[in-house]
């Protein structure tokens, strides 16, 4: 690394702390504003800070219109490929993605659907989910997607928070080997929620077709043969752009929200800053759209900056092997890739000599970045050699929708330091705290929380619950936004994130509450009481492990009372939650006031060392819950 390179890091950082309103009011000027803002940051009513307040623009102007209109109408814009469809692949120039956007703009427009309403997409990853978020866009249409693995309950749950319009689906999804019919899952949701769509327009597919209910649902192709295009809707900064429901610690999702203003600024500068491509560069983010990494960085973030992003419906190992990156690397010429580790240490396992590699030219490939989760050493080492380019950890959440803490390759990079994100992006003035709201000393594990005002493109709220929001982030450290995870920053400014310190767990990327599972595991009609954690695993980082106290009396068998909880957990929260194991035992750990003693089973679980809770009830119940997790298996993890 130069001395240059990070002084230009460290001067663009020292800038958007100590002046964040010119820092970033300079980076705005990057985007196509209608009207310019009145103030950089409105700072008029803390905690809810404000970006570019009084400018107006369109989101999906910035990622369309105006590279049409400025020389890259016939560039790629989006890249379709699907080796789960017998390897279709579909190109979209600029102008054709702009036209096909505003056709179906044209379509939600002549179905009552305008600007401020709320349209939920429960697509699979289709384009047509592309088009669908960004027509939203066109018309100041607030979109929320819902990702496909999650059950009609969770969408039912989405459905009444944020009462949507109209629901934009697609016949069915794909996932290795089995076709998963959309309508039947989408039926129920609308069937269990109170607020009740106004229609439903419903893209048919071929590998499985479905009826159309009359006076309700809309076909996706009769409606884009006849609609008008539509012209794009001029919004404040400050309006919605999307909602991103997110786990919180119970059941019941957060409606994470973006603004238009704030989200353009701050991901068109991410993609040089960050990531390190130009204008014209193809992008591949191996994510799914119904994840923050899909909204952030296979939709808006490639299309601000005119890139062209790659939309790929498959997986990184069965479709057809572990080949599959590679492939799509060589073919469409990606220059950087962003996945999450999982899906590395997916391709590591059946391949781990990386013999499928040497069939590509990966001659374009500059960067791998991986985040969702910690990406552990092995990984990165292995993934490092075999690809031999920088492979790079960035940590972010839902909620901030950027990079908290990532090693910028456009602002001179750093040597990379295994197990950590390496250093704070610019805006993010990153602090560790302790319980008593102070720093702690270099090294020392702590809270992991950002100073307010968060940078532009993080939450300003959440959706109809700005009380939720302050309590959920605001309040426990006061002045700062706490983003659950833990963790420390080294004496070279170096950050490392640990632990969730709520009950979020990560499985293969996706973030799930174990709250929510134990929600669900309560309702048998058996279960008196009921605990869920996470334990270690080797590909999915984690897996959701879940302890049943049965009520008194019952005698039934054990398998069939396992059984339908796993069952219950696919059918309420999804698939997605791969809840795939779960033990009867006598009695739960706890506190002497009742607590369950979550962290102390997990840490058996991890065959971690751990202190005996000082106000335990009871200790001889910990070997009890040895015994029981040694019954599942987990114990040949440990010494
Ligand atoms: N619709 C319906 N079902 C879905 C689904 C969708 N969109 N996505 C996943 N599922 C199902 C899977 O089929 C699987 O079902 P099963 O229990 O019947 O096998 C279950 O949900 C769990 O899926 P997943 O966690 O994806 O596991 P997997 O075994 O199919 O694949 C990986 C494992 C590692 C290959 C895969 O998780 C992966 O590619 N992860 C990348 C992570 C990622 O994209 N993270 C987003 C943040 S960057
Ligand atoms: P999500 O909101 O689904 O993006 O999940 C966010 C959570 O995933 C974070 O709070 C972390 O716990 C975890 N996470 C994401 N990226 C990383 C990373 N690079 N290192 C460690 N944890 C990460």
């Amino acid at each position: 690394m130069s001395a240059d390179n990070e002084k230009n890091y460290t001067d663009i950082y020292s800038k958007s702390m100590e002046d964040p309103e010119g820092f970033w009011g300079e980076v705005a000027e990057d985007i196509h504003w209608e009207k310019k803002w009145d103030t950089v940051l409105d700072r008029s009513n803390p905690p809810f800070y404000r970006w570019f307040a009084g400018g107006e623009l369109n989101t999906c102007y910035n990622a369309l219109d105006r590279h049409v209109e400025n020389g890259r109408a016939d560039q790629l814009a989006l890249i379709y490929d699907s080796p789960v469809t017998s390897g279709t692949v579909k190109k979209y120039t600029y102008r054709e993605l702009r036209d096909e956007v505003a056709t179906f703009a044209g379509v939600l427009a002549a179905n009552g659907v305008a600007k401020g309403d709320r349209v939920i997409i429960y697509m699979p990853m289709v384009p047509e989910a592309v088009v669908a978020m960004l027509a939203c866009a066109r018309l100041g249409v607030i979109h929320s997607v819902v990702f496909g693995g999650f059950a009609s309950n969770e969408l039912a749950v989405r459905i009444d928070d944020a009462k949507p319009k109209i629901i934009v689906t697609a016949s069915c999804g794909i996932e290795v080997g089995r076709v998963i019919p959309y309508m039947p899952l989408l039926n129920d949701a609308i069937d269990i929620a109170e607020a009740k769509p106004e229609s439903v327009v419903v893209l048919q597919r071929e590998q499985e077709m479905t009826e159309l209910q009359d006076g309700r649902d809309i076909d996706w192709a009769k409606a884009m043969a006849t609609a008008e295009p539509h012209d794009c809707v001029t919004v404040a900064a400050t309006d919605p752009l999307y909602i991103l429901y997110t786990s919180g610690t119970t059941g019941v999702p957060k409606g994470v929200v973006r603004d238009n203003g704030g989200h353009a600024v701050a991901l068109n500068w991410s993609m040089k800053a960050i990531y390190n491509v130009e204008p014209g560069d193809v992008y591949w983010a191996a994510s799914d759209v119904g994840w923050v990494v899909g909204h952030s960085y296979i939709v808006y973030a490639p299309l601000f900056s005119g890139c062209t992003t790659i939309f790929y419906e498959g997986k990184p190992v069965g479709t057809p092997d572990a080949g599959a990156f590679w492939r799509v690397i060589s073919e469409h010429e990606v220059k950087v890739m962003f996945t999450a580790p999982t899906a590395f240490r997916a391709i590591k396992k059946e391949d781990p000599d990386g013999l499928l590699l040497k069939k590509y030219d990966m001659s374009k490939f500059d960067i791998l970045f991986l985040a969702g989760e910690r990406t552990d050493p092995d990984t990165l080492h292995w993934a490092e050699e075999k690809i031999g380019v920088p492979v790079i950890d960035h940590w972010w959440q839902t909620e901030t929708g950027w990079s908290i803490a990532a090693n910028c390759m456009g602002l001179g990079p750093f040597p990379v330091k295994a197990g950590s994100p390496t250093k704070p992006a610019p805006g993010w003035d990153l602090q560790v705290l302790d319980d008593a709201n102070q720093q702690v000393k270099a090294g020392e594990i702590g809270a992991l929380s950002c100073k307010l005002p968060l940078p532009p493109g993080s939450l300003p709220t959440l959706w109809n619950a700005d009380d939720r929001f302050v309590e959920s982030y605001l309040e426990e450290y006061p002045g700062y936004y706490k983003t659950a995870d833990a963790g420390f920053i080294d004496e070279d400014g170096y950050v490392f994130v640990m632990a969730r310190t709520d009950d979020i767990i990560n499985v293969a990327g996706h973030r799930l509450s174990t709250g929510g599972m134990e929600e669900v595991l309560a309702n048998h009609q058996n279960v008196a009481e009921c605990a869920v954690i996470g334990v270690d695993d080797q590909l999915k980082g984690q897996l959701p492990v879940g302890f049943l106290v049965l009520k008194a009396g019952v005698e039934r068998d054990a398998a069939d009372i396992v059984g339908e909880v796993v069952q219950m957990v696919r059918d309420q929260i999804g698939p997605v939650a791969a809840f795939k194991q779960a033990t009867i035992v006598e009695r739960l750990p706890k506190t002497r006031s009742g607590k369950i003693l979550r962290g102390t089973m997990q840490s058996i679980a991890d065959n971690k060392e751990y202190r005996m809770p000082a106000t335990i009830d009871d200790p001889a119940i910990l070997d009890e819950i040895e015994m029981a997790l040694e019954g599942l298996g987990l114990a040949g993890k440990r010494n």
